[in-house]
């Protein structure tokens, strides 16, 4: 069984003020929480056993929003990460959850949308060797991790941040690991910027032969929503699918409906809860519908 980790720390300094009394992912992307947006990604995995790792003052809030998990079908936990120590750090805090598992680590800033994204989650979960990281193309390369990959797709260098990019495929904040990623987060040291970084692990696979980049391109999309114009960017485009083409996107009681995590009972129910909102009727009308 495949476990998840929502990673939603830092202080998201890149964000203030915005960021300056409540957490990067409990800002609205559109119209509901970012967290539901990396959470969305774990489900349409079939990811059920999730993590969400954030900060002291954090971890009450999304537990008050999220719950256990089980009007989602899902089994949530949470822990804390006291410092942003960085991305890797991630495997350390959640060792115990992993436990002989492979997992699924999802930054809690990044948003996914696409045809058959489910699809294609479900296949590099079934066909995982070693790690699976997801490129996308950037115009700002130098703000990401990149990876280059040679003429057959083999990824041949993962970079942080380069100065000088090889390519501009960023490493998304998507990473599929076998179980091995927890003794190789424990082997790390940390950065020149005293973290544990996400790239290194990846470099680890990289060196071992065992890393694999699944490129994201026509008809997919990605944010991370570090910046206010990326927060902004994603929030116009969610409103564009939701109110133009009709589709929902990260609508976690419609997801877990149509994953059978949920039957159609509940998702009305959840729905009426919330029934004053366009989010709430929308469950009302399909939870019946899909059923
Ligand atoms: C982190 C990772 C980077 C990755 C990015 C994706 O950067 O270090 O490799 O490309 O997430 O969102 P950060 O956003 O923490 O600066």
């Amino acid at each position: 069984m495949m476990k998840g980790i929502v990673l939603a720390g830092g202080n998201g300094t890149r964000l203030f003020p915005l960021t300056s009394v409540t957490s990067k992912q409990l800002l609205a992307v559109y119209n509901k929480p970012m967290a539901y947006y990396p959470l969305s990604v774990l489900m349409l995995a079939g990811v059920r056993d999730i993590l969400i790792i954030s900060t002291p003052s954090t971890v009450p809030v999304m537990r008050n929003l999220l719950g256990d998990g089980s009007q989602l079908g899902l089994n949530l936990s949470y822990a804390v990460q006291q410092e942003p120590r960085g991305i890797a750090e991630a495997f350390l805090i959640g060792a115990d959850h992993i436990g002989d598992d492979s997992s699924a680590l999802i930054l809690g800033d990044n948003v996914f949308h696409g045809p058959g994204f489910a699809e294609l989650l479900r296949e590099a979960r079934e066909s995982l060797d070693g790690c699976t990281l997801f490129g996308y193309p950037v115009p700002d390369p130098d703000r990401y991790g990149i990876g280059e990959v040679d003429r057959a797709g083999r990824l041949v260098s993962i970079e942080e941040k380069p100065p000088r990019p090889r390519s501009n495929t960023a490493i998304t904040g998507l990473y599929l690991y076998d179980n091995e990623v927890v003794e190789i987060a424990r082997g790390l040291a940390p950065s020149p910027r005293g973290e544990l970084e996400i790239t290194d692990v990846n470099l680890e696979y990289l060196r071992r032969g065992r890393a694999k980049l699944i490129g994201l391109s026509r008809g997919h999309t990605w944010f991370d929503c570090g910046t206010h114009d990326s927060l902004l960017a994603a929030g116009q485009y969610v409103r564009f699918v939701e109110k133009y083409r009709g589709e929902r996107v990260a609508c976690l009681e419609e997801i877990a409906l149509r994953m059978g995590f949920i039957d159609a009972e509940a998702c009305y129910r959840l729905g009426a809860g919330m029934r004053h909102s366009t989010y709430g009727r929308h469950l009302t009308e399909i939870a019946y519908a899909l059923d």
